[in-house]
C-alpha cells in the first residue's frame, strides 16, 4: 500500500458545530443509537418517513442469497413522483427546484410545478418513441436542465438510464450503449465548456455508425445551435416536447426495479455497468442528503458541483436533493469560465448555503489565491462538503477559513459509485470534525477496517475498508455479469474469520482508524487511479495505448499531483519498426491524443515517457510500484525481485531526456 499517513496522527485540531448551528439542526444523536440497535429496522423507518410508497412494503431486507440483496421488496413506488409530484401536491409547487446557470451566462429556473410538467411531457415523449419499462436509455448531455428532466422521465416510466459523461469519447459511448443494449440516446448538439462550444452529437453519430446498434432513436436537445448532421432516427427534443401532453400519471414500480446503470472503471477489462435499483437507493440518498448536510428545504440553496455523468451527480444533484424538495443550483461550465471567480459569483448571486464539491477544485482555488473568493459575498454559506478523494488537512483548513468564514462545518463524505450513497461522513450539525478525516459511518451503515486475514485492525492502525452489512443504496450487481460482481467486491475476505457472519464488501480503499476510532481514507490499494475525483483504470489506459500501432508495451501509473490528486503517467515501449519514424515529441503527442480519442479527455496522460523496457518480475509481471516511484521523483524502491535489476536505472535516465 502506498500511503501517506505521517501527519495524521499529529492532527489535534477539532471543530465542533457552533452552538447556534447545533441548536437548529434536525439530526440528533438518537439516529446513531436507533440505527445501532437494528440497522434494517432503522432503514425501514427512514424509507417510510422520507418517501411516498404507492404500495407500502412489509419486507425490509432479504439477504438470504448474498451478495444479492433485496430491500423493501414487496413495496412499490415511483421515483420521479417522489422527486416531483408529491412536493407539488404538498403545496410546494412554487418552490424553485433548479436555478440553472449556463456557462455563457444564460440562466433559467424551474419551480417544482414546472419541473414536474416538463418531466411528464418528457415521459410522454419517451413513451411515444416506444420506450417501455425496463428499456435502457443512454443519456449523453451537458449539465443542463434537460439532463435532469431526461433522467427523471426515464425513471418515471420505469425504464433504466445509463448516463455517459459528456467528456467520454465516441468509442466509450459506443461500448456503453452496446453493453446495455440501449434503445434510445438523448443528447444535445453540444454544450459550453471552458468558454468554447464543445460538440456532442458527432460522437453519438460516430458511435451509431455501424447501423447494427440497438438504438432506434436519438433525441437531440438544441443547446448551442451549432450545425449537426441529421439522420432518419434523429428527433429534435423541442419538437417532441412541444406536442407532448403535459398529463402523465406516475405508475408505481417494485422497489427493486432497476433505476440506472452507471459505468465505472475497475482493475481489469472494460468498465463495469454498476446497477442501482429504486426504493433502497432513494431512501439512503434522501436520508444522507438531509442529515449529512443538515438540509432545510424551505430555506437552503444547495449546490453540488458534480456533473450528472458521475455518481455524485446522480445521487446528490438529481435524486437526493429532489426527493427532499430542495432548491438547487445547476451549473453547466467549468470553474474558471469566463473568469476565475465564477463559482463565487454564482454563490453570491443565488445565496448558496450548502456547497458540495471535490478536493481537486479546492486545491485549484488555493493555488489561484484567496483574493479571488474574497471579492465575493460568501456569507450565505453554512455547510461545506467534500467528495471524491481524500482531502488533505491543508485544503480542508483553507476551505473552512476562506470559503466558510472559519465558521461552517465541513463534511468529508466517503462513498463510491457502487455504494450509491454516502457511507462515511460527519453529520454537519452533530460531529466534531478533524481536518482530513472522513470520521464515522453514517447511521445505519456498518464499516470496519481489516487486515488481510479479515481481522479488525484496532485503533491506531491501517488496513482495508469494508462494509460489513448490506445497505439500502448498495449496487445490486454488474450489468450482465453476476460472476464479476462477486469476484470484484465480495471474494476478498471469503473464508477468513472476519467473514464468518456473512460476506464482506471490499471497497478497494485503504483506511486507518485513529486513536478515537475515526476513519481516515488512504486511497486505492488496487490498480485504479483517482484523477480529480474520477476513477480511471490503469489497465484500460494501457490497453488503449497498446492498441496504437506505434506501441509495443505500456504501463500506466497514477502519480501524485498537487491539484488533481493523482495524474496519469504512462511508460511506453515503442515498436522497433516504428521507433525511427517520428520524434519522441511527436510520438508523445500522438499517443496522448489517441487515449483522449479512445477513452476521453479525462484519461489523457499528463506525461508519457518513452523507454526501452519496462520493469518486470521474473514471471513477467510489470512492477508498477517502481514506476510510480520514478514518476513521483522518489528514489526507486526495492528492485531485487526484478528480472533485470538495472532496468530502473535505464528508465530513470531515459525519463530525463
Ligand atoms: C473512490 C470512488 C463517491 C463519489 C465520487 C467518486 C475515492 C471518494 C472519498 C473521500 C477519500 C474518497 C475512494 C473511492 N473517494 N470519496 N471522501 N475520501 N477517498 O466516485 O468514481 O466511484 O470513486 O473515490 O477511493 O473508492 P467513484
Amino acid at each position: 500500500m502506498t500511503v501517506k499517513i505521517d501527519t495524521l496522527l499529529h492532527e489535534s485540531r477539532r471543530f465542533a458545530p457552533t452552538p447556534e448551528f447545533a441548536a437548529q439542526t434536525a439530526a440528533t444523536p438518537d439516529l446513531y443509537t436507533d440505527a445501532q440497535k437494528d440497522p434494517a429496522t432503522f432503514w425501514a423507518d427512514q424509507a417510510r418517513n422520507l418517501l411516498h410508497w404507492h404500495k407500502p412494503f412489509t419486507k425490509t431486507l432479504d439477504w438470504t442469497n448474498p451478495p444479492f440483496a433485496k430491500w423493501f421488496e414487496d413495496g412499490e413506488l415511483n421515483v420521479a413522483y417522489n422527486c416531483l409530484d408529491r412536493h407539488v401536491l404538498a403545496g410546494n409547487g412554487d418552490r424553485v427546484a433548479l436555478y440553472f446557470e449556463g456557462e455563457p451566462g444564460d440562466s433559467r429556473s424551474y419551480t417544482y410545478a414546472e419541473l414536474t410538467t416538463e418531466v411528464k411531457k418528457a415521459a410522454n415523449v419517451l413513451l411515444g418513441l416506444g420506450v417501455t419499462a425496463g428499456d435502457r436509455v443512454a443519456v449523453y448531455l451537458p449539465m443542463i436542465p434537460e439532463a435532469v428532466i431526461s433522467m427523471l422521465a426515464v425513471a418515471r416510466i420505469g425504464a433504466v438510464h445509463s448516463v455517459i459523461f459528456g467528456g467520454f469519447s465516441a468509442e466509450s459511448l459506443r461500448s456503453r450503449i452496446d453493453d446495455a443494449n440501449a434503445v434510445l440516446v438523448i443528447t444535445a448538439d453540444g454544450g459550453y465548456r471552458k468558454g468554447k462550444i464543445s460538440a456532442l452529437k458527432p460522437a453519438v453519430d460516430a458511435a451509431l455508425q455501424s447501423n447494427d446498434s440497438s438504438v432506434k432513436n436519438v433525441l437531440v436537445v438544441k443547446r448551442t445551435g451549432q450545425d449537426v448532421q441529421w439522420n432518419d432516427r434523429d428527433v429534435w427534443w423541442s419538437d417532441a416536447m412541444e406536442t407532448a401532453s403535459p398529463e402523465h400519471e406516475a405508475e408505481s414500480f417494485p422497489a427493486e426495479n432497476p433505476l440506472f446503470i452507471l459505468y465505472t472503471s475497475g482493475t481489469t477489462g472494460a468498465p463495469k455497468g454498476i446497477l442501482h435499483t429504486s426504493g433502497g437507493y432513494l431512501t439512503q440518498n434522501a436520508f444522507t442528503h438531509q442529515n449529512v448536510f443538515d438540509l432545510k428545504p424551505e430555506t437552503d440553496v444547495y449546490w453540488c458541483t458534480a456533473d450528472v455523468g458521475w455518481i455524485t451527480g446522480h445521487s446528490y444533484v438529481v435524486y437526493g436533493p429532489l426527493a427532499n424538495g430542495a432548491t438547487q443550483v445547476l451549473y453547466e461550465g467549468t470553474p474558471d469560465s469566463p473568469h476565475t471567480g465564477r463559482w463565487w459569483e454564482i454563490i453570491e448571486k443565488y445565496k448558496v448555503s450548502i456547497l458540495y464539491t471535490a478536493p481537486t477544485a479546492i486545491r485549484t482555488f488555493m493555488k489561484l489565491g484567496r483574493q479571488i473568493p474574497q471579492k465575493f459575498d460568501l456569507s450565505s454559506l453554512r455547510v461545506l462538503g467534500s467528495v471524491g478523494e481524500p482531502i488533505n488537512p491543508e485544503a480542508w483548513m483553507w476551505y473552512r477559513e476562506v470559503i466558510g468564514s472559519n465558521l461552517t462545518p465541513i463534511v468529508d463524505t466517503w462513498w463510491q459509485t457502487e455504494t450509491g450513497s454516502i457511507m462515511v461522513s460527519a453529520l454537519a450539525g452533530l460531529t466534531e470534525t478533524k481536518p482530513g478525516a472522513a470520521q464515522v459511518p453514517v447511521p445505519g451503515i456498518t464499516i470496519d477496517v481489516l487486515d488481510d486475514d479479515g481481522q479488525h485492525v484496532g485503533h491506531g492502525n491501517g488496513g482495508l475498508l469494508v462494509v460489513t452489512q448490506p445497505w439500502p443504496a448498495m449496487l445490486r450487481g454488474i450489468w450482465g455479469d453476476p460472476e464479476r460482481f462477486k469476484e470484484t467486491y465480495w471474494d476478498k475476505f471469503e473464508g477468513t474469520t472476519g467473514a464468518k457472519d456473512g460476506p464482506l464488501y471490499f471497497a478497494g480503499d485503504g483506511a486507518r482508524l485513529d486513536h478515537d476510532g475515526d476513519i481516515w481514507l488512504l486511497g486505492r490499494v488496487d490498480d485504479v487511479m483517482n484523477v480529480s475525483g474520477h476513477r480511471l483504470s490503469t489497465a484500460e489506459i494501457e490497453s488503449s495505448l497498446v492498441a496504437h500501432s506505434l506501441t509495443a508495451e505500456a504501463a500506466v501509473v497514477g502519480a501524485a499531483d498537487e491539484t488533481t490528486g493523482q495524474a496519469v503517467v504512462a511508460f511506453v515501449v515503442i515498436k522497433f519498426s516504428q521507433a525511427e519514424i517520428a520524434s519522441h515529441e511527436d510520438i508523445v503527442g500522438i499517443l496522448r491524443a489517441h487515449v483522449a480519442q479512445q477513452i476521453g479527455a479525462i484519461a489523457r496522460p499528463r506525461d508519457i515517457y518513452i523507454v526501452d523496457e519496462l520493469p518486470k518480475t521474473r514471471s513477467g509481471k510489470i512492477m508498477r510500484r517502481l514506476l510510480r516511484d520514478a514518476a513521483e521523483g522518489r528514489d526507486v524502491g526495492d528492485v531485487t525481485t526484478l528480472a533485470d535489476t538495472m532496468v530502473m536505472n535505464t528508465i530513470t535516465s531515459q525519463m530525463k531526456k
